[in-house]
């Protein structure tokens, strides 16, 4: 169980409440905003123009070390070692390894939640030691836990507070997150009765729920039956659309496969490969071409301009083949009333 941590934005939120109110941090506040008017470049020869600022990753992991103490006298645990990764906004990376490799530690290192042994790590530019770096992210832990007693609204306008959001606002978004997830029909039951994918789609929508940039969820699908991991994937797919940079970890290969741009694989706490997805399950030298009603005279033709060009060969043919997820998924729908 991960007490007090699936949400890890309000303290970043109530310092932006308080600054906003004026209650901290009005001199830095009147800086930035008088210094433009009073110190233009014709009032200030001294001054130069800034150059545009680039957007900063969304996340920066630089060189991550995260040892762990374990009995006395014995060597500490390095969990996560010289790890690096780079996400530029709008992305969804997906952090891939066997369990124990480091991946939720890597996660919590990013947070802020734990603190490392050596590197850095940021969120759009911010340090993650600093709480407003966690201003814009949602956190989806391994093993969330909820207060049973509460329904799904009532849930999601909890974390909706923790968040500094309240009044119509609030309201709004909580519909509309049980809608994006699915669950308007369970909004008003206990969440102790919820199954394990509807637990997921809530914490899901609870890590939502402030609009963030940048969503971060560790093991979004783990112990959810096919149709339950079919609708986490959708909804990581809306947010692929709508922009929101996504940073995942599983050991589901196929799943992401399907939803991920980047993928890095890490091992007993090291990267070992990283990249473009595509990049790096392509096969170079090869093409596919999928015809759809072809006759055998047609692929007789296509076989004879392959034999006839150099160098070219036809590796295989023959008849594409679904998944076995896909297949499972087809044959419940159909039975669906
Ligand atoms: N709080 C902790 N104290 C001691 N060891 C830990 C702690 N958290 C994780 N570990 C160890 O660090 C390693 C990596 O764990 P973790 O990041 O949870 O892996 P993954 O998420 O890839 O399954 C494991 O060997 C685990 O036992
Ligand atoms: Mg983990």
């Amino acid at each position: 169980m991960e007490y007090g941590i699936s949400r890890v934005v309000w303290a970043g939120k109530a310092l932006e409440s308080a600054a906003n109110l004026g209650l901290i941090g009005c001199g830095a506040r009147n800086l930035i905003w008088k210094s433009p008017c009073l110190l233009t470049p014709a009032k200030c020869p001294f001054m130069i123009r800034a150059p545009m600022v680039e957007n900063p990753p969304a996340v920066e992991i630089r060189d991550l070390v995260k040892d762990f103490k374990t009995s006395f006298r014995r060597k500490p645990l390095r969990a996560v070692d010289g790890v690096s990764i780079r996400i530029m906004p709008g992305e969804v990376y997906g952090l891939i390894g066997p369990n124990g490799s480091g991946k939720s530690t890597t996660m919590k290192a990013l947070l802020g939640l734990v603190a490392p042994t050596a590197g850095q790590c940021a969120i759009f530019g911010k340090d993650s030691l600093k709480v407003d770096s966690r201003n814009e992210v949602g956190f989806l832990p391994e093993n969330p836990y909820f207060y049973k007693h509460l329904s799904g609204a009532e849930t999601l306008r909890f974390y909706g507070k923790l968040c500094g959001l309240g009044g119509k606002l609030l309201a709004e978004r909580v519909n509309e997150m049980l809608a994006l997830v699915d669950l308007e029909s369970a909004r008003d039951r206990r969440i102790g009765g919820y199954s394990k994918g509807m637990l997921q789609r809530i914490g899901l929508a609870q890590a939502l729920i402030q609009e963030p940039r940048l969503v971060i969820l560790d093991e979004p699908t783990a112990g959810v039956d096919p149709v339950g991991s079919r609708q986490i994937r959708d909804l990581i797919l809306k947010l692929r659309e709508r922009g929101i940079t996504v940073f995942l970890c599983s050991h589901l290969l196929e799943q992401v496969q399907e939803v991920c741009d980047h993928v890095g694989i890490i091992f007993q706490g090291r990267m070992i490969r990283e990249g473009r997805l595509e990049e790096l399950i392509s096969i170079e030298d090869q093409t596919d071409i999928v015809l759809s009603d072809a006759t055998p005279e047609l692929i007789a033709q296509i076989t004879a301009l392959v034999e006839t060009t150099p160098g070219a060969a036809i590796v295989r043919t023959g008849k594409p083949r679904t998944t076995l997820e896909r297949l499972f998924l087809r044959e419940i729908r159909e039975e669906e009333p």
